[in-house]
């Protein structure tokens, strides 16, 4: 199992930054769970620097090219050598802001090309009694999949973020029996992309109110690799209950 902590904005001052690493290394030494910490791009190279520990790194966002005139961006090239080995592209939070299905594509062949892993994050919106919420996940997967070549493909991973389920509670965060389908319906997209069993080799991971209360019944027998968490990763004391949930 994997836990990413996408600690957003959430985390504003270095040295609680800190000690979140630092509580981070000690579960990391403990548990065979993989955990990723993808805080702001300004502390990234603070926390990543010197690490050598089991502890590894996300960018939150990535830049499409190379770096040049692009105000405010960080360049792959730059995350990959501060010590980035993942980067989360096409957050709903940042489609929210008008990143559409073509810039993402871009940002994962970007990722890739500077040896950094994209964390592709796909969710449908809401739900509907026709299902037609399907489709959303078809054009999100399908968009960046098509974009790579067969050997790009085999990198990439998939968090599936339904945005209705992102930053609430537990008590509205997927149920397991949802979550499984869910899984299966990814998948059978990404067999369109992979060849044979590659598919299956993905990593899937889920992300929306993930707390310690619901962690251990998401992660068991629902077919995921893991956890991308928001709110509850930036608390030291509910990082530790969910690593010790799905441990
Ligand atoms: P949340 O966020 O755990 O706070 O719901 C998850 C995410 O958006 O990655």
């Amino acid at each position: 199992m994997m836990i990413v902590a996408n600690w957003k904005a959430y985390v504003e001052d270095a040295s609680r930054a800190k000690k979140l690493l630092a509580a981070a290394k000690r579960l990391a030494s403990a548990t065979e769970v993989e955990l990723v910490l993808a805080p702001p791009a300004p502390l990234l190279g603070v926390l990543a620097s010197g690490n050598k520990s089991k502890v590894a790194f996300a960018a939150q966002d990535v830049t499409k090219q190379s770096g040049g005139a692009a105000t405010g961006e960080v360049a792959a090239q730059l995350l990959s050598s501060i010590g980035a080995k993942y980067a989360i592209i096409g957050h709903s939070e940042r489609r929210a802001m008008g990143e559409t299905d073509e810039d993402i594509a871009q940002k994962a062949q970007h990722a890739l090309a500077n040896g950094i892993v994209p964390i592709l994050c796909v969710g449908e919106k809401a739900r509907d009694e026709g299902a037609e919420y399907l489709g959303a996940l078809r054009a999100q997967i399908g968009a960046v999949f098509s974009a790579l070549s067969h050997q790009e493909r085999l990198q990439v991973m998939v968090a599936y973020e339904p945005v209705w389920a992102i930053g609430k509670s537990s008590l509205e965060a997927i149920t397991p029996p949802d979550l499984t389908e869910m899984v299966l319906y990814i998948r059978k997209l990404l067999s369109d992309y992979l060849h044979g069993k590659a598919s299956a080799r993905t990593k899937v991971l889920y992300g929306g109110s993930v707390e310690p209360v619901n962690a251990r019944d998401l992660a068991g027998g629902t077919g995921i690799d893991g956890f991308l968490v928001g709110r509850a990763s930036t608390d030291a004391d509910s990082f530790a209950a969910l690593v010790k949930a799905v441990s």
